[in-house]
């Protein structure tokens, strides 16, 4: 079986390492599947990109389409276009999408129009908010999916209330928490935490990316107010997206416990969302490492697509009201949270499934 495995951000990356890591060790035991990686060039600054390679251990890309930044149209576009040539250059079975960016969606429409099937991995989720790029992304790659390898039970209902056939729902649980599992114990200190004598355990660690909460620079600092004023004396570790630094420069806000860093290595930013008091994030991604961590996570959006993570995990949605934010700062650092549980097959074998089912496809192929 020959797959096309595609990635374009920095999430993206963190989904394809254990996919990878599988499909290799299968091949060292005679299986017969290959696989191109294809990065689409989404991100592209160091920090955003390289580093997850070397951090996940993540091979070389078969091939880059530099597709680089832009609006959605141009972005989309532009992916579309260099991978559409890419798999007529390198015909495959399966593409294999991870998760919900642009390049999710431009490379499942490319390939579909190819007549080739595509395998959506974290399919099914949705946060039922379209004013939310990846809501559209999600449902768009659903909507042409052919095999959905699905997190939780809610996707699988999701996918169900759309009308998708059972028999093309595989339920794998989740391959973000197979990266962090396998990372454990390689999470290392930053050296700016050692070097500036600061105790992780008396730090806050913040995350902001999405544009209701950073586009505009007088929201950013309102949130960054709040959080200062109800933070005591603990650090607020801050690593800055690029969309967001844009904002923040403009803002100018200037505090000794607010310590802005760029964006941060995989296995550093784990280390604090380990050791510290409580995230602060916009993140889909960390509201699902801080459940499995049992770290509380103070979510600045209204809605999730991980709604397992309010349900079970350690997670609270605070929108956008300071108020609510404020008493969760003060019953975060108070040690007043809820415990919370794991997720069903959020177990670190999330890969080991996905290929087992890949190749149970692939003979179906042949049959
Ligand atoms: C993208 C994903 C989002 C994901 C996030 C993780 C979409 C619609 N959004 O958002 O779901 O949570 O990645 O980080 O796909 N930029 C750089 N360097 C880079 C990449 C981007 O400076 O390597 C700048 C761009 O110029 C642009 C901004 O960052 O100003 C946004 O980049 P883009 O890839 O469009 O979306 P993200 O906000 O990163």
């Amino acid at each position: 079986m020959r797959l096309t495995i595609v990635a374009g951000a920095r999430p993206n990356f963190l989904k394809i390492a254990p996919l990878i890591r599988e499909i290799e060790k299968v091949r060292l035991q005679g299986v017969n599947i290959s696989y191109r990686l294809v990065h689409t060039g989404q991100h592209y600054d160091e920090n955003l990109s390289k580093v997850f390679f070397r951090d996940l251990q993540i091979p070389e890309p078969d091939a880059n389409l530099e597709a680089g930044s832009g609006s959605h149209a141009v972005q989309t576009a532009t992916i579309m276009t260099g991978f559409e040539q890419e798999l007529i250059n390198n015909p495959c079975d399966i593409v294999v999408v991870v998760g919900d960016v642009n390049s999710t969606l431009a490379c499942s429409i490319v390939a579909k129009k190819l007549n080739i099937k595509v395998a959506h991995i974290e399919a099914g989720i949705r946060s039922f908010d379209m004013t939310m790029p990846e809501e559209i992304n999600r449902m768009v790659t659903d909507s042409i999916t052919d095999y959905f390898f699905t997190p939780t039970e809610t996707a699988n209902e999701n996918l169900m209330k759309s009308g998708v056939h059972a028999s093309t729902v595989y339920y794998v649980g989740n391959i973000m928490i197979d990266s962090l599992l396998h990372s454990r114990n390689m999470l290392r200190k930053p050296t700016f935490i050692a070097a500036h004598d600061i105790d992780p355990a008396k730090c806050v660690v913040l995350t902001l990316h999405r544009p209701s909460n950073v586009d505009d620079p007088e929201h950013l600092k309102m949130l960054l107010d709040t959080i200062l004023k109800n933070t005591r004396d603990y650090h607020i570790i801050f690593p800055v997206h690029p969309r967001t630094k844009k904002s923040l420069d403009a803002i100018g806000i200037n505090d000794s416990r607010l310590i802005v860093t760029e964006p941060m290595n995989y296995l550093s930013f784990n280390y604090l969302v380990r050791s510290c008091a409580v995230v602060v994030t916009d993140s889909g991604g960390v509201q699902e490492e801080t459940t499995v961590m049992g770290v509380p996570c103070i979510t600045l959006r209204n809605n999730t697509e991980r709604p397992e993570t309010v349900d079970i995990g350690t997670n609270e949605l605070i929108g956008d009201d300071m108020n609510k934010l404020e008493v969760a700062l003060t019953n975060a650092l108070d040690g007043k949270w809820k415990q919370g549980a794991i997720p069903d097959l959020w177990d670190g074998k999330t890969a080991q499934r996905i290929v087992k089912a890949l190749l149970q496809i692939s003979s179906s192929f042949t049959e």
